[in-house]
Formats: C-alpha cells, structure tokens, sequence
C-alpha cells in the first residue's frame, strides 16, 4: 500500500467513528440537559423532572427507582394512561438514553 492510500484509509476510519460518537450524547449529559427531554417530556414531566400537577408524575420517585431498565423503556416505547408512546417517534437509542438518564437521577 502507498503512504497516499494509507492516509485516506486513516482518514475515512476517522470519519466513520466521529459518526458514530456523535450520535452518542456525552454519558455525563443528565435528563433535564437532554434536548430529547426537554422537546418531548418536559411539558408533561417539567423542565426538572419533577413533575407538573396537571401533566405527567415526577420522573423522581420510589415507582421509578424501583422499575427496571425494561418496564421504563417499555412504558416510552408503549405509553400507559395518559402518557403518549414514542416507538417511532424517537429512535431506540434516544429512549435507551433516556431509560440511563432517568435511573441515573434516580441513583441515591
Ligand atoms: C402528554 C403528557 C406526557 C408526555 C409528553 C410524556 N409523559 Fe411520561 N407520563 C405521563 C403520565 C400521565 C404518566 C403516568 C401514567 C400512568 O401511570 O398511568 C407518565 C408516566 C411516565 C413514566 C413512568 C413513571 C412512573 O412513575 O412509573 C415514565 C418513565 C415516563 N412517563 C417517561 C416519559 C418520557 C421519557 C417522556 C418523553 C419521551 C414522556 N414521559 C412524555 C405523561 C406524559
């Protein structure tokens, strides 16, 4: 291999795992920093998680820390009661980092 074609090798490797990482938000972002929260939950969940008396329960609770990975992203995927489903509305990395964000507010 000429030193020309190794570096267009290296650079489309490049390339191609900055795509990758870029569609992975930073691990230290939290639920109320994620743009996905703000623009689809917060208006029934509130800006902070918390709640809102007229919208959804607070996303801070015994209920949630004591449901599992699945039962969140399952209640995201399918809704339940007045909560709307998001399967196919967000993509299933988006609720997956939603699902971490929230058990991560969650953690004692
Ligand atoms: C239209 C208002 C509304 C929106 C928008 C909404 N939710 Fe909800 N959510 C609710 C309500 C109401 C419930 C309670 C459902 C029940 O228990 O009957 C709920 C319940 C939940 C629960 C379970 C809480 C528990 O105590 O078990 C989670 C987790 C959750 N929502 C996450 C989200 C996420 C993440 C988003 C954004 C992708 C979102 N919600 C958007 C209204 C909403």
């Amino acid at each position: 291999m000429k030193a020309s074609q190794l570096s267009i090798a290296t650079c489309s490797l490049f390339f191609a795992l900055t795509g990758v990482f870029a569609q992975t938000p930073p691990s230290d972002t939290t639920l109320t920093a994620n743009p996905v929260f703000e623009k689809n939950c917060a208006k029934c969940h509130g800006k902070t998680a918390e709640g809102r008396h007229f919208g959804g329960p607070a996303l801070i609770s015994e209920q949630v820390a004591a449901a599992s990975a699945d039962e969140l992203a399952n209640i995201i995927n399918n809704g339940k009661g007045h909560m709307p489903k998001y399967a196919g509305k967000l993509t299933p990395q988006e609720i997956d980092t939603l699902v971490r964000q929230i058990r991560a507010l969650n953690k004692k």
